[in-house]
């Protein structure tokens, strides 16, 4: 007994957690960072709470993201999310109440994902299968690091590509699928990873060789790995949002998307540190968004991008931090049309981000903005909290994959001239099947 307290203790200090909120690893066997280990519950309460509100409309939504609530679900006169007391007490002074407030192991507690879970990639596993793809396909596949994070792992990324390996240069035109910004959107990795596996393993398909010959395509399926790993610790979800940088205050984490600069600091983004949508010190703060600027900024040949997160089966164009239509009608125009085209194929909704709310500082607003690059937000499955909200399990994962093949197929075809996606359907619309 004694003996495991001891090693408990050493093991909070090794791991330097840097906030006390986030400690429950004195409750806790010595934590095994691995989603294989028997995950039985949510982690203890960090102070954070689950609060819903009855909303009548985007008003009020954008009245509660200003307040610092981070909303993920919305539907029509009702809006929830994640909410500090702080928050909820800045959300009263605009006379927001929430109808209900639980905890979050109250509300989620009784969450159980067994070992069933364990298809899930934590950060080794991801490594070992992209280094596994790239090896068995070398004549396409390769391997590259964006970057470093806060805690020093490789931002990893796949590239598939016929001519051009790791960081060539290639005029091809290119495309670049990112998952994981937020770390518990685990199905957020599997979908970019699964992707990729999918066009190694059928190359040779006629189609598929086309893209790969003429295309330069990327894939950084796990953009925020110590956010990813800190959820994961302990084989139990611990609900985290954000990175792990250590702020000011004491609080952990800034929210990688709301961290670009297009539009930093304005609204939909907290300057609050505790709160799950905290902007950061100032724009690219963040070694995470910092890397996916740099390996943008380096490849002036990416066209398009895909930014995954779950949830709520959403397809999500610019801007999100405003509610003007982007000033480009016919870049608008193609928008509208490929959203259109890939809702046929998923079935999720497609709309201008900020319809959600607004939200400044997100990745795609500063693809679009300040790179010209056509960038949507995918929201994947599941529709609602209440279908398993960010922990849908491994049940739902080859189905998410297959809506999403499609998808992805399709702005790659396009990466070439996304203007072609309003002159018709193109080779890989839903339309032309
Ligand atoms: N739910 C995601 C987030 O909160 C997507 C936001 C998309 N942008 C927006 N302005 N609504 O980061
Ligand atoms: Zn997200």
């Amino acid at each position: 007994m004694r003996i495991l307290a001891i090693l408990a203790l050493c093991s909070v200090a090794a791991r330097a957690l840097p906030d006390a909120r986030f400690d429950d690893s004195a409750k806790a066997p010595a934590p095994v960072a691995s989603p294989k280990a028997p995950a039985s519950a949510i982690s203890e309460d960090d102070g954070r709470v689950w609060a819903e509100f009855e909303t009548p409309g985007k008003a009020e939504r954008n009245a509660l993201v200003d307040a610092g609530i981070s909303l993920e679900e919305i539907k029509p006169g009702r809006a929830a999310g994640f909410a500090t007391p702080k928050a909820l007490a800045r959300a009263a002074a605009k006379g927001l109440k929430p109808a209900v407030k639980v905890s979050l192991r109250a509300r989620f507690g009784k969450l159980d994902f067994p070992d069933k879970d364990s298809i899930y990639h934590n950060y080794k596993e991801l490594e070992a299968d992209l280094r596994g793809l790239a090896a068995r396909a070398p004549d396409v596949a390769s391997v590259l690091s964006i970057g470093k994070s806060t805690q020093g792992k490789d931002i990893l990324a796949i590239r598939l590509n016929k001519g051009a390996r790791g960081t060539q240069a290639s005029a091809k035109p290119g495309i670049v699928f990112l998952g994981t910004h937020h770390a518990r959107e685990h199905l957020s990795t599997e979908v970019p990873l699964l992707i990729a596996k999918h066009l190694v393993d059928n190359r040779a398909q006629p189609e598929i060789a086309r893209l790969l010959e003429t295309r330069d395509v990327y894939f950084v399926p796990m953009v925020n790995p110590d956010g990813v790993e800190y959820d994961i610790e302990g084989g139990r979800y611990h609900m985290h949002r954000k990175n792990m940088a250590k702020n000011a205050d004491g609080s952990t984490g800034v929210d990688l998307n709301r961290n670009y600069s297009w539009g930093w600091g304005g609204g939909g983004a907290s300057p609050h540190p505790d709160d799950d949508t905290y902007r950061g010190p100032s724009a690219f703060s963040e070694p995470e968004s910092r890397a996916v600027r740099d390996f943008v900024e380096a490849r002036p040949n990416l066209k398009v991008m895909l930014s995954y997160h779950t949830f709520s089966e959403l397809i999500l164009y610019p801007w999100g931090g405003s509610d003007e239509p982007i000033p480009d009608a016919k870049a608008r125009a193609a928008f509208i049309a490929m959203a259109g085209e890939m809702s046929k194929m998923t079935g999720y909704t497609p709309q201008q981000s900020s319809d959600l709310y607004i939200a400044t500082g997100d990745t795609c607003d500063w693809a679009w903005g300040a790179k010209g690059i056509y960038a949507f937000t995918f929201e994947l499955t599941p529709k609602s909290m209440w279908d398993g909200g960010f922990y849908p399990g491994a049940g739902v994962v080859q189905r998410v994959l297959q809506a999403n093949i499609r998808p992805a197929l399709y702005l790659i075809d396009l990466a070439d001239d996304p203007q072609r996606s309003i002159k018709g359907p193109s080779a890989f619309a839903a339309a032309a099947r």
